[in-house]
């Protein structure tokens, strides 16, 4: 069982996520962004040193404060491997454990995330599934957004990709979970899966071209 706390930091309206397994002293931080220091004092309130550090993708928003939380004693970084090449050149990736899809990142007894290999934003975007107190959790980083998607137009991103993600990998899990996106771009900050299949108009497409030609219209 986890218990997930919500952080929103920095100039892009970045949502950081502390997840605190139950029978255990870990503590882990999705998506750590923009304010260790912030980020250390919801740590603090919890009663646990940070411990490890797990990124949706590359995007600097993302890991900008993960140097600063090694630093403070955070002792492991757990990432899609298909990001490795886009983090060359950083100090820290010698703490990285590289994931595959479908690999388990186990914080305590009964408390583990899954990995979801979702490429479209990024080639090694994941989104991370676990069980909190409130239900089946899905943290979606830059993939899924509450009423919209990540970007494909960025390096490496890659509509298509992002298609069979929303619709054939995204499609199969239960309605009940809880959407957890990577920033705070909507009215509400989560919704259930099943609610997003109604309103969120990235999930209305009934071909990947439509789909396609949409996500990449020209940005106003
Ligand atoms: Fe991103």
């Amino acid at each position: 069982m986890l218990s997930i706390r919500r952080l929103q930091l920095g100039p892009m309206a970045n949502f950081v996520y502390l997840v605190a397994p139950a029978h255990t002293d870990r503590l882990a931080v999705v998506d750590p962004g923009w304010d260790a220091a912030a980020i250390e004092a919801a740590a603090e309130a919890i009663g646990r040193p940070v411990t490890d550090l797990i990124l949706t993708h590359h995007h600097g928003d993302h890991r900008n404060a993960v140097e600063a939380l090694l630093d403070r004693g955070a002792e492991r970084v757990w990432v899609h491997r298909a990001e490795r090449p886009w983090l060359q050149g950083l100090g820290w990736t010698d703490h990285c454990h590289w994931l595959d899809g479908g690999d388990r990142i186990e914080l305590g007894p009964g408390a583990a995330l899954t990995c979801i290999a979702t490429p479209g934003h990024t080639p090694g975007s994941q989104c991370l599934l676990g069980d909190s107190e409130r239900g089946p959790a899905l943290l979606t980083g830059d993939t899924l957004f509450i009423d919209g998607c990540g970007r494909c137009d960025l390096p490496g991103g890659d509509p298509a990709a992002m298609y069979h993600t929303l619709y054939g990998i995204l499609g199969n899990l239960d309605g009940q979970t809880r959407v957890l996106p990577g920033h705070d771009y909507a009215p509400a900050a989560e919704a259930a899966l099943d609610d997003q299949r109604r309103t969120n108009p990235y999930l209305g497409f009934a071909s990947v071209q439509a789909f396609v030609d949409y996500r990449m219209r020209p940005r106003r």
